[in-house]
């Protein structure tokens, strides 16, 4: 038991430090080279014995471990003991894994079932000496004069302790594998409000501070009351815990999974936590709480019950409320009391009129798919043209919404809700369907057929021509598997280059490779099992691997061949620099953004891209962007598959997206720059002048919006691909970005610096 092993660690610290002294006060120094485990089970506990760093297992599967710090205290049982910081967020790890406050000064995860490193605290070249976790449950890095270099305080998770504070931009996210409920965020916005939010972009909840003056950070106090102070730490904005002022052994505010806010004690009486003050009284509007196409009805106890109005009788399902092409006609649903919302709003409409209006407007337009009425001082009417909707029901509430429907029930699928599982639909057979796979799987047996006798006669021919080529037998997963010499021969020994160690070759069939020499070291073993993985890889914006040599210390990657060349190319030459045209360019961030988003969440294990540059964005026959390099990443000549986080990805796709925009490349300061330029206002500086007919505005403030959230210095604020995909299709919108670049910061000054997850 972990507890247990923490406890008499600790009782052996002690005993070493102190002799059998009872009450000793210790500064427990974790120095450099210190390890946790999660084979070794052990952690490191604060003076007091309050707080505990270790590995745990917190999800329902097995093997999926987080590293962090809980309470630890042995008033508490070990059920109770919560969690008040992860490293590395929602990224869990396997039982092979270790934590390690490196020599050299950062703090790792790193998981060695997949040979990543899963978090870093990045302070490699910062000169610390030594870690220590406080008695508030801070974890410190510090140097030789005792400067906070890193803390666990300035990058909270989805918890704040006593004496622990939150800065403007930084943002606490509820901690779920569930991606949905993980999008519930409280945000210290630019004049100093805190926001609960659902993704970025849906505020349910604000602190009423006064006129916001800016620089304010919000502050836990230990005898429980949540406060905004300003520079000169006086409270400007408090609220109050109902125990504020008992004495209460431990305290701590949380965001929790449901999207509420909670300031949490411990109740020695009754061995358990309290939630003494939440943000929101009504859970029901909390956004989403019923999750899509539900309605949250708050009931006369309490509590928040999810109904699901778009119900069918035999089963329990809710209905999508409509979707487009009803060969039967549609109705409109009528439900009192009844508010919806849908979120990406951007269509919406509101518009002036009566009930009656209001529901034939939507029948006649065929996009919308619910409309909320509602008459405080004036009729209005929401028409909302979005599939996601979710609301709630409130005796109090005037609105009264329509749904719209399909007149008949079998053209509209059904929905899922979020706890009654659905049941499978009963398979429906089709004859028609039968009848051409059937014929399908015969012109395509009938092609194999073919293709051999093809290929047996190719492959006479061209073994008359030359010697026989092994590779044109593939292997079990259909990489060819080249020797050294077929690669001399296919590349004409190496006679045309068309990039960094990229050379042009020809197969026997005539058909165009690319062979990239890896030019570094990598074990055979390890080689030849990432090539399998990336081999088995497909998207159509991304370069397929085709084969692969590895033979003594030569490694190379054959593949498929871009016609065009690489962007680099395009960017460099003035003629081929026209056809980058506006639409092109916001066309190839989003194909990259697409692949990149592959490999971090597609694929069955996460890969990193590693080497994402303008040279390995590759552009085909129809100027289709596609990516090459994937997977592997060289440093000092060694080869590392994956070695990367998804932050580093992130980072390169914003530097590649400003590269794009700005038509400026390898400048360390085209950063600083374009932010200064949009930050002013002088947004269409920033457009790469070769442009002809400039920038479409609207895409150009998103795409730079998100492209500097991705080059965040701290890597914990950039967004995962998905988001960034969205944000660049414009199904998803985006805030002002905060600097990317570090700021001025002294750590001495009580830790203001403005480090977490944020976007
Ligand atoms: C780690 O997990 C794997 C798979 O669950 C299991 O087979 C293995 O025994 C575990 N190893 C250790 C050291 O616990
Ligand atoms: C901060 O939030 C408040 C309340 O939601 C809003 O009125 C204000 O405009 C926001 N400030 C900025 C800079 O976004
Ligand atoms: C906020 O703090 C920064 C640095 O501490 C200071 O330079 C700036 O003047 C402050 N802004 C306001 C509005 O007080
Ligand atoms: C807590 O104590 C202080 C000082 O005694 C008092 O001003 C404050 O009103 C008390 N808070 C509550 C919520 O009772």
């Amino acid at each position: 038991m972990l507890q247990l092993e923490c406890f008499l660690r600790l009782v052996l610290l002690l005993y070493v430090s102190f002799g059998f002294l009872l009450h000793p006060v210790v500064t427990t120094v974790i120095p450099l080279g210190s390890k946790l485990s999660v084979v070794d089970n052990n952690c490191w506990v604060s003076t007091n014995g309050d707080f505990a760093f270790g590995f745990f297992n917190i999800s329902d599967e097995p093997n999926q471990y987080s590293v962090g710090i809980r309470f630890n205290s042995k008033s508490i049982p070990y059920s109770l003991q919560e969690l008040v910081w992860i490293a590395g967020a929602h990224d869990k790890v396997s039982n092979l894994s270790y934590f390690q406050l490196t020599p050299q000064g950062e703090l790792i995860l790193f998981d060695s079932l997949h040979g990543v490193t899963v978090w870093t605290s990045h302070t490699g070249n910062r000169s610390v000496v030594s870690a220590a976790l406080h008695d508030n449950g801070n974890l410190i890095l510090i140097d030789a004069k005792q400067n906070i270099i890193w803390q666990s305080f300035n990058n909270p998770s989805d918890t704040l302790l006593p004496g622990q504070s939150l800065a403007v931009y930084d943002t606490l996210r509820a901690s779920t594998t569930h991606p949905e409920t993980s999008y519930y965020s409280l945000y210290m916005n630019a004049s100093g409000r805190l926001q609960l939010r659902w993704r970025s972009s849906i505020v349910y909840w604000t602190s009423e501070s006064l006129s916001s003056t800016g620089n304010l950070t919000a502050f836990l106090t230990t005898d429980g009351s949540l406060q905004l102070r300003d520079q000169n730490s006086k409270a400007v904005w408090s609220v109050f815990g109902e125990d504020h002022n008992d004495s209460v052994s431990y305290r701590f505010l949380r965001l929790d999974l449901d999207g509420n806010l909670r300031l949490y004690s411990w109740m020695e009486a009754s061995q358990s936590w309290r939630s003494v003050w939440q943000a929101v009284e009504n859970q029901c509007k909390v956004f989403a709480t019923c999750g899509q196409r539900g309605v949250c009805v708050f009931t006369a106890s309490g509590s928040a019950e999810c109904r699901c109005p778009f119900k069918v009788t035999e089963t329990d399902n809710c209905l999508v409320p409509y979707e487009q092409g009803c060969t039967s006609g549609t109705n409109m649903q009528q439900y009192k009391n009844v508010h919806l919302y849908g979120i990406y709003s951007s269509d919406d409409s509101v518009v002036t009129t009566s009930l009656q209006q209001c529901k034939q407007l939507c029948l006649n337009d065929s996009r919308c798919t619910v409309a909320t009425f509602s008459n405080n001082g004036g009729p209005q009417c929401s028409l909302k043209k979005t599939k996601y909707i979710t609301g709630y029901e409130d005796p109090s509430l005037s609105s009264i919404s329509f749904v719209k429907s399909c007149s008949d029930p079998f053209a509209v699928n059904p929905g899922i809700m979020k706890s009654p599982p659905s049941k499978p639909s009963p398979p429906r057979i089709c004859v028609p369907c039968l009848i051409g796979a059937a014929s399908g799987t015969f012109v395509i047996f009938a092609f194999v057929q073919l293709g051999i006798v093809f290929f047996i006669c190719r492959r006479k021919k061209s073994a008359m021509r030359r010697v026989t080529l092994a590779f044109t037998f593939p292997n079990s997963k259909g990489l060819m598997v080249l020797s050294f010499s077929e690669i001399k021969s296919i590349t004409s020994d190496f006679k045309n280059r068309v990039g960094p160690n990229m050379f042009k070759g020809v197969l026997p069939s005539n058909r165009l490779m690319a062979i990239k020499d890896l030019n570094a070291t990598i074990e055979e073993r390890k080689f030849r099992s990432a090539v399998l993985k990336i081999g088995s890889i497909h998207h159509k914006n991304l370069v397929k691997l085709e084969g692969y040599c590895c033979e003594f210390n030569h490694r190379y990657l054959v593949y498929e061949y871009a016609k065009n060349g690489s962007l680099e190319k395009h960017l460099d030459d003035s003629s081929l620099c026209k056809r980058l045209t506006w639409r092109k360019r916001v066309e190839i961030c989003s194909s990259v953004a697409k692949a990149i988003c592959y490999l971090h969440s597609g694929c069955r294990e996460f890969l990193s891209h590693g080497n994402l540059k303008c040279e390995n964005v590759m552009l085909d026959e129809d100027s289709i962007a596609k990516l090459s390099e994937y997977g592997f990443a060289i440093v000092d000549g060694e080869a590392t598959y994956c070695g990367f986080s998804a932050g580093k990805d992130v980072g390169d796709f914003g530097k590649l997206v400003l590269t794009l925009l700005t038509g400026r490349r390898d400048d360390e300061q085209v950063c600083e720059w374009a932010y200064k330029e949009w930050m002013e206002g002088r947004v269409a500086n920033v457009v790469d002048k070769r442009i002809v007919g400039g920038a479409d505005l609207e895409e150009l403030e998103r795409s730079l919006r998100i492209a500097f959230w991705c080059v965040q210095v701290n890597e914990h604020k950039r967004p995962p691909m998905e988001e960034v995909v969205r944000v660049l299709d414009g199904t998803l919108n985006v805030d002002p970005p905060p600097p990317p670049f570090h700021l001025p910061f002294d750590p001495q000054e009580n830790g203001s610096e403005t480090e977490s997850v944020v976007y």
